[in-house]
């Protein structure tokens, strides 16, 4: 017995070694933490339980017989964030460059399966070099058997990727079919294929950080949510991230407790619009003034800036805000402003997260590289994710809703339950100037009878009421009440149930 329990001792310590002293300080000269530290910040103190620290691979080719650490070089287990249950995994750079082998793939679809059958998120810690080269297609079936779980855990529980190291190859499709990819900036780059195969086959110069760095993937792809400026900010960031989820699609988010009145007014929301409806504002501020403490976790801050999306907290409860930007692009949609609501809409739908629209929107993005670039199916992913969405909808007009972006974002024909205008809204067809050019054509050299024409356009549609008066707005709010009406409609909703007719799936454009 007792020279049992000194075996086990000592197979825990060479497990909890991973790659050993030297590896582990050149991990730390990275300003990288090691997979355990990574897993001990991020679960609540004492909350870890590790599986499989046992498991070692079984390749006996290239002297890998002779080589084997317990564990395989991946952490898994379970323990909680701030008291809920969350199960990860986290990659071991420091054991075979933390590559997957067949084993390594079991431990991690060992837990992916039981987060399934308990509903609970899955965390992914990736810092790999990619398939273990010396198991050949074993590793690679092994990705494959991840992927699977990947999908069909989909809309099931919550699943983030953090990357915290290179993810490389084949690899990337993992992150890639999870929900959300945060990213640390300097240490943590993805790509399909590497900086040498891109200059042998394009002959592009490019560096690691210029192909798949964390700024590349927030800001140019889209690929990544957000990035963070290392390893601890990353992880506490992650630990605040995940209080807005639930942990899975059987629940509702957990209610935080909030010392923010429903009822509180914000007056300076009431001269938030500019006089002059050309100006641009922020959306945030509007977002920051309305939700709980103005806490609010923006996803994918630096790619379409035209749009913002992030999650927020009304009395307590996990809501999803889409707003257009009027400060970038006039707030227009545009290919990658679409693609970035309608995804995130859809989580908001997987997960029973209401759905806040925030509306100032001219149009669509005109132009032949939006066109050529499949705007049209772009575009139609966001009117899509929005009206197969059966979450509470709540949308808020705050000045312009033109055209098909006035159908997209949000509004009552695509089942938004309770749609409120501020007196600034201005609803219709196109804005003025374009309107009058094309209806009064014969009249467009006089001057003097198009700014005429344009008046009576702009006192016809430039208001709420025209739009009020065929019910598609339930109401014109004033701006500073625009939280408590909120919270109403939300408390109201609580109870909402809708079915779409039954289907296999349907089929977004994608
Ligand atoms: C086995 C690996 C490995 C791998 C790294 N190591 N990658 N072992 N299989 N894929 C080992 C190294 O041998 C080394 O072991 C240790 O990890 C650290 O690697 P270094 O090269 O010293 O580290 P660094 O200089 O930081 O470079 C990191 C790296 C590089 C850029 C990730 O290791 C690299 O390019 N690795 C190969 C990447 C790759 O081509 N993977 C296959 C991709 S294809 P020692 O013992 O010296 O510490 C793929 C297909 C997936 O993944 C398909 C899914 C469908």
């Amino acid at each position: 017995m007792y020279e049992i329990i000194r075996q086990l001792e000592e197979q825990r310590a060479r497990a909890r070694a991973g790659g050993g002293k030297k590896r582990v300080d050149s991990q730390h000269e990275r300003g990288k933490l090691t997979a355990r530290e990574r897993i001990d910040l991020l679960l609540d103190p004492e909350s870890f339980e590790e599986w499989d620290m046992f498991v070692e691979h079984r390749s006996t080719d290239f002297g890998m017989e002779k080589k084997s650490v317990p564990g395989d070089g991946v952490v898994t287990g379970h323990g909680t964030i701030n008291g809920r249950t969350v199960f990860v995994f986290s990659q071991d750079f420091t054991v075979f460059g933390g590559s997957l082998s067949e084993t390594h793939a079991e431990k991690i679809c060992k837990i992916m399966d039981q987060a399934m059958r308990v509903g609970a998120p899955v965390i992914g810690i990736n810092d790999s070099g990619g398939a273990r080269i010396q198991e050949g297609v074993s590793s690679l079936a092994g990705y494959a058997e991840v992927f699977q779980r990947n999908v069909m855990a989909s809309g099931v529980v919550p699943q983030i990727s953090m990357v915290m190291g290179p993810c490389a190859g084949g690899a990337v499709y993992s992150p890639a079919t999870t929900d959300f990819i945060f990213m640390v900036k300097d240490t943590s780059y993805m790509f399909v294929t590497g900086p040498d195969v891109v200059r042998t086959v394009t002959h592009e110069e490019v560096t690691q950080e210029q192909l798949g760095g964390a700024n590349t993937h927030t800001t140019k792809s889209g690929v990544a949510d957000n990035s963070f400026e290392n390893d601890v900010d990353a992880i506490e960031q992650v630990r605040r991230f995940m209080d807005f989820l639930p942990s899975s699609n059987r629940e509702m988010s957990p209610l935080m407790p909030t010392d923010d009145p429903a009822g509180r007014e914000e007056p300076s929301l009431d001269t938030l619009i500019p006089e002059n409806p050309n100006e641009p504002y922020d959306a945030k501020e509007i977002i920051r003034k309305i939700v709980d403490e103005g806490d609010f976790f923006e996803l994918q801050e630096g790619f379409a800036r035209n749009m913002v999306v992030g999650y927020g907290r009304m009395e307590g409860a996990t809501v999803g805000i889409v707003a257009n930007n009027p400060n970038v692009l006039a707030g227009c949609l545009d290919i990658d402003s679409s693609v970035k609501a309608a995804r995130f809409i859809r989580f908001c739908d997987c997960f029973n997260i209401p759905v806040i629209m925030l509306v100032d929107v001219p149009g669509f993005l005109p132009g032949t590289s939006q066109e050529y670039g499949g705007l049209i199916r772009h575009g139609a992913k966001l009117l899509y994710a929005f009206a197969e969405a059966t979450v509470p909808k709540v949308t808020i007009i705050t000045r312009k809703a033109y055209g098909g972006a006035y159908i997209v974002m949000g509004s009552k024909h695509l089942r938004g339950d309770v749609n409120y205008a501020w007196p600034s809204a201005e609803i219709a067809v196109m804005g003025s100037k374009g309107a009058v050019e094309i209806i009064f054509r014969e009249d467009i050299d006089d001057e003097e009878r198009i700014q005429e024409r344009e008046r009576e356009y702009k006192e016809q549609f430039a208001n709420p009421f025209r739009v009020g008066s065929r019910g598609y707005i339930d109401d014109v709010i004033m701006p500073h009440n625009t939280r408590f009406r909120i919270c109403r409609a939300l408390r109201m909703l609580r109870g909402k149930q809708q079915e779409n007719p039954w289907k296999k799936h349907g089929n977004i454009p994608l």
